[in-house]
């Protein structure tokens, strides 16, 4: 088994606000291997933006990182300074986001914001920083790259400022791309040609990818394999496949029994009843248990520890599963 590229490791994010103190992240970990699309999937408030964000450094004031390791190759970024931060960052993993637009500045051609990014991160001149961004530009599928590079930024469409912004990621080194929701702000057909293009550069460059998604439908498109996040932690993970067909956690299956199917047509949606814990007051022992039908007393006292199940690494964090809720 190769050395995994990334690992987050038992990470522990929290905001102190007026409110009181918001528990966003609470035991977060997972691992990512050269060349794999890891889906991170969860409803909204799970932490997975905040997450990714702490990744590179940038969990946003009044958040800060209270426990963890986060491993790159290795080396662990929350103790990196700043300026070792700054160019990893954008540079040997970069982040793509929702809004692709928020990302571009308006008031400069792509070409040379492009540019300035290869530059802050590779040793090239003017004139092979245009270049490589061109090369990126082809590589993601964009039409007339000359063009492209000339234009502005409200010139594109959302398709194609996604496209720009995974080119830049390539063209500075990544070799990690963090994409939160990519596609939630796309058409559904320009949303496939996004998920199609970050599978062929994983196939093409070995880039690896964080995919940030409330959408099972894109994990199973997309992702080598995937976790599952519930009130800042996973609580199930492995192949894709294993986890969305073969679902051992009472949260996993309501979150499947809730998508729309063609065999459900007709009859009312089935959903998880009760609502994501506030990370403001989160329950002792599961954080699941309020909405858990299948809840036993040891749920309400213990938070259950991910158990293996398989040899491919299928782990799910149930006292259906663990030793203690056997007793
Ligand atoms: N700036 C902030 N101040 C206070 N709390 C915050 C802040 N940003 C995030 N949080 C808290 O952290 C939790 C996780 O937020 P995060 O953005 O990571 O969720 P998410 O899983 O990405 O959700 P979504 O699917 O809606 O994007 C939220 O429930 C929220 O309470
Ligand atoms: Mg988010």
């Amino acid at each position: 088994m190769t050395e995994p590229l990334l690992s987050v490791e038992d990470l522990y994010i929290r905001f102190k606000t007026y409110a009181g103190t918001v528990h966003a992240v609470n035991g977060m970990s997972f691992h990512i291997h050269p060349g794999e699309i890891f889906g991170l999937v969860g409803e909204s408030g799970c932490g997975k933006s905040v997450t990714g964000l702490a990744v590179l450094g940038m969990v946003p004031y009044p958040g800060e990182v209270i426990a963890g390791r986060i491993l790159f190759h290795g080396e662990n970024l929350l103790q990196k300074n700043r300026r070792e931060m700054e160019q990893i960052r954008g540079g040997r993993i970069a982040m793509i986001f929702q809004d692709p637009s928020a990302s571009l500045n308006p008031v400069f051609t792509v070409g040379s914001q492009i540019s300035r990014i290869i530059r802050h991160h590779r040793r090239v001149d003017r004139h092979e920083a245009r270049a490589l961004a061109l090369a990126g530009f082809e590589a993601v599928g964009l039409p007339d790259p000359a063009r492209i590079f000339r234009a502005y930024p409200h010139e594109l469409s959302g398709g194609m400022q996604q496209r720009v912004m995974i080119a830049m990621a390539l063209a500075s080194g990544a070799e990690l791309l963090i994409a939160d929701e990519p596609t939630t702000a796309l058409d559904v057909t320009i949303q496939a040609q996004i998920l199609a293009l970050l599978n062929d550069l994983r196939a093409a460059q070995g880039v690896s990818i964080l995919l940030i998604t409330h959408d099972l439908g894109v994990v199973a498109e997309t992702c080598d394999r995937v976790g599952v996040a519930y009130a800042g932690s996973i609580v199930e993970t492995g192949p894709t496949a294993q986890v969305l067909y073969q679902m051992k956690h009472p949260y996993t299956r309501g979150l499947l029994e809730a998508l729309p199917r063609p065999s459900h047509r007709g009859k009312a949606l089935q959903s998880i009843p009760g609502s994501v814990p506030s990370g403001l007051d989160l329950p002792s022992g599961c954080p699941f248990w309020p909405r858990c039908p299948e809840v036993m007393d040891i749920c309400r006292e213990q938070k259950p520890l991910p158990t293996r199940l398989d040899e491919v690494g299928h782990r799910v964090a149930c006292h259906l599963y663990s030793r203690e809720g056997q007793r």
